[in-house]
């Protein structure tokens, strides 16, 4: 579904800029290909690197040239005032129901909530703003620290056996889901 669709049904026309105090999450542009590409080298096993700073920005203006709100990953990047921190990934659903997020901070960044406050932040506007019936994250089950980011931001551990088949979770891996409630 693209913006124009998406429109018609009351929701937003374009990809957020949000705010929490002096943390924001922006969507990542093709510029921004060096800061994404140093975050990503430090996300351990639990993210795939990206190969260098010309695949990042291939992979950003690919993005970039998607209508917003069609189906696919999309890059945000979580800033504390003009200091790039960490970044979220974002997958826009098909059928504008269940979006799938992951995310990592520069290691000078950890330790401080800002994850855990940058899950929450685009959780709540994909339910309340965007109006989707729920926000997915998938974590390595050694991952204890996601594990963790994830249940303070408020995506507890689900398992609902159509969500793990939809998004194809290994044994090794833990679904955690953000619903919208259901009177909202
Ligand atoms: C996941 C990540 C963003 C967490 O960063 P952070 O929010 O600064 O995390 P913290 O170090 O503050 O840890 C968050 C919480 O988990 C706890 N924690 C840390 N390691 C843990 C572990 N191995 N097991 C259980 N809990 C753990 C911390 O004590 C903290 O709890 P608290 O808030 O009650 O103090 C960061 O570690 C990272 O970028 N990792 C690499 C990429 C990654 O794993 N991404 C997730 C893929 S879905």
């Amino acid at each position: 579904m693209v913006a124009e669709a998406w429109a018609k049904r009351g929701g937003p026309v374009k990809w957020p800029e949000l705010a929490d105090g002096d943390l924001a999450i922006r969507p990542a542009r093709p510029e921004d290909a060096a800061d994404w590409h140093a975050i990503r080298s430090h996300a351990g096993p639990w993210q795939s690197p990206l190969q260098s700073v010309a695949a990042a920005r291939e992979l950003l203006q690919a993005m970039a040239a998607e209508p917003p709100f069609s189906p696919g990953w999309r890059q945000f990047l979580l800033l504390e005032g003009q200091t790039v921190v960490g970044d979220i990934g974002l997958h826009w659903p098909a059928h504008g129901d269940y979006a799938e997020i992951g995310f990592e901070l520069a290691p000078a960044a950890r330790g401080r909530g800002l994850a855990q406050r940058a899950v929450r932040l685009l959780g709540c506007w994909l339910l309340e703003s965007a109006g989707l019936l729920g926000v997915v994250a998938i974590t390595h089950h050694d991952n204890g620290a996601a594990r963790a980011v994830l249940v303070e931001a408020g995506l507890l551990p689900c398992s609902d056996a159509a969500l793990h088949v939809r998004f194809d979770v290994q044994p090794h891996e833990r679904l955690h889901l953000m619903a919208r409630s259901a009177d909202a």
